[in-house]
């Protein structure tokens, strides 16, 4: 089976390109074909066939986002319609992959596939809208939604808090925001496992298993840190609450996601957020 994996030099694309070279053909592109030039991407369909579009391209920059907002709408929302389109003319199916942002709700219930879409920033609402224009476009979609994403290839929270803890003498991480840490090479291969036996289209949900504050992700990644030898030692790391930490773009208090679906339909077992942050931690020695 053929892929085409867009956004290959991105956090996730590369740790799903290097997973999915094992089993596909692989054809993989960046920004040098760019998802939102209808004409490139036709042309790349045509030219390479794939059986399958994997789209990982993306605006991710959350934050700059509520300024950049054309550029914002143009990645996560155009693109993927371009997407949608160019595929559904060829008979190409589809993973795009999407995130929580695209809702808030409130605790103590994960969301399912089926909560209402209630974006709370510029960001999940490009986003909302992508999925929309995608699943319009080309009926043979998969939504792939996750969160609080992290991987060996990109600036991530991990990344973040190391660099923190090995400089400053404490730090203060939010407490009151929940979701799901989730590893990139855990959702590389729940997509693969999508491609392999594409059948109910739809939206899924995937993220790592179990639920933490940013706070509590803080202090398991330094207690983890500090057994593997990548800390020297422990700082204080402070909760607080999101109203004091000022940032440009809103974030929902509540983003738990509920994996039911993904897990049932297509057999796939997801590991304890913490067992898959020892995994990558050891990637960072
Ligand atoms: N990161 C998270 O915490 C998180 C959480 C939930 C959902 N997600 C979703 O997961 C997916 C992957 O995220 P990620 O963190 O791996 O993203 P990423 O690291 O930002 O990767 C996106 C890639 O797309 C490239 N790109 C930018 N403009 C393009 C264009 N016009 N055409 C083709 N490629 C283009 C980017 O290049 P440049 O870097 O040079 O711009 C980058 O290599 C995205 O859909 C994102 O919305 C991420």
């Amino acid at each position: 089976m053929k892929l085409w994996i867009t956004g290959s030099k991105g956090m996730l694309g590369k740790d799903l390109c290097a997973m999915a070279k094992k089993n596909f053909e692989l054809f993989e592109s960046d920004k040098e074909v760019d998802i939102t030039d209808e004409t490139a991407v036709s042309g790349y369909i045509s030219e390479n066939k794939p059986d399958f579009i994997i789209n990982c391209a993306a605006y991710t920059a959350v934050d700059n986002a509520e300024t950049e907002a054309e550029l914002n709408r143009k990645l996560n929302a155009v693109g993927p319609e371009i997407l949608g389109k160019c595929s559904a003319k060829k008979g190409t199916r589809i993973i795009h992959i999407s995130t929580d942002y695209v809702l808030s709700g409130a605790a103590p219930k994960p969301l399912t596939e089926a909560a209402p879409i209630k974006p709370i920033n510029a960001y999940g609402k490009a986003k909302a809208e992508g999925e929309a224009m995608l699943a319009k476009a080309n009926p043979n979609h998969w939504i792939v939604r996750t969160a609080w994403l992290y991987g060996i290839n990109g600036k991530n929270f991990v990344k973040s808090m190391l660099n923190l803890m090995r400089t400053k003498e404490q730090i203060s991480v939010v407490g009151d925001q929940l979701g799901n840490p989730t590893w990139t090479c855990d959702l590389a291969a729940a997509i693969l496992k999508i491609a392999e036996n594409p059948k109910l289209p739809g939206i899924y949900h995937f993220t790592g298993e179990g639920i933490a504050s940013w706070h509590e992700f803080a202090v398991e990644i330094q207690k983890q840190a500090l057994g593997k030898n990548l800390l020297e030692h422990a700082i204080p790391i402070l909760p607080i609450a999101s109203s004091e930490w000022k940032s440009p773009a809103k974030r929902p208090l509540w983003s738990a996601l509920d994996k039911t679906k993904i897990k049932e339909n297509f057999d796939i077992h997801i590991p304890a957020w913490q067992d898959s942050l020892s995994k990558y931690l050891d990637f960072e020695k």
